[in-house]
């Protein structure tokens, strides 16, 4: 059962980043997600620190820590994703491959993994080669969790670009890219499903956290 709250602001759920405190990576998707808000969704930040602190996702564990709990709670709720994930030896690190192999929690929900949600997706790397290699590597994993890419992607080479800041980029046209991300995965997610509340049975009557804007989250 699926009721339609049109009240409700979409919510887009960054997951992306490195381990390191300047990650170009984590600031780039702090753009696209100040993108998705001035689109007029509310955004929710997992960055490096926080995709750190999730063990190797173990399917035949059943337990799950609070920070893989409080991961795929927020999935479940959201109406859009934004994925940015740095190239590590031509493929997507480990650090965010493994939140998203933890979205194998997802598989028996009413919508599993990303079904029916727009996911924006961003590669930062030292070289144009990995970074449109990992992109299509990216969108063929958003695939597989039946997740929808949206038509732009950002490829960003660091070599040439720099986030010297938490809010800054040395190249506007970066910066309208990443933007262009988050506006088509926020409006994607108002024109499909922005209003969709998801029914308490499909979420076990579990209770998110409200959303905090992205800005707020980039301290830490
Ligand atoms: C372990 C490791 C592997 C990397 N492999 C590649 C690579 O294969 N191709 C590439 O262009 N850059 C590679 N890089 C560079 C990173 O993709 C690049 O520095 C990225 O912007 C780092 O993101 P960050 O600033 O968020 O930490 C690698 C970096 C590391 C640490």
């Amino acid at each position: 059962m699926t009721s339609f709250n049109h009240q409700r602001r979409p919510l887009v759920v960054g997951i992306g980043g490195t381990t390191r405190a300047a990650s170009s990576t984590e600031r780039a998707l702090g753009f696209a997600l100040r993108g998705a808000e001035a689109a007029g969704a509310d955004t929710r930040l997992f960055g490096g620190t926080f995709l750190h602190s999730l063990p190797h996702y173990a399917p035949e564990n059943p337990q799950r820590t609070a920070e893989q709990l409080e991961l795929i709670e927020a999935v479940r709720h959201a109406d859009a994703l934004i994925i940015a994930t740095p190239g590590y030896h031509g493929g997507v690190s480990g650090l965010v491959k493994n939140a998203l192999d933890t979205l194998e929690e997802l598989r028996a929900d009413e919508r599993p993994y990303l079904d029916g949600r727009a996911i924006g997706c961003i590669v930062t790397a030292y070289g144009w080669q990995a970074a449109g290699s990992v992109l299509t590597s990216l969108r063929s994993i958003v695939h597989a969790l039946r997740g929808w890419p949206t038509p732009f992607g950002a490829g960003i080479n660091t070599l040439e670009t720099r986030f010297d800041a938490v809010d800054t980029c040395s190249d506007a046209k970066v910066v309208d890219q990443l933007a262009t991300v988050g506006q088509q995965a926020a409006q994607f997610a108002l024109a499909f499903n922005g209003h969709r509340t998801p029914s308490v049975a499909a979420v076990g009557g579990a209770a998110i956290k409200e959303a905090q804007p992205a800005r707020l989250l980039h301290a830490v």
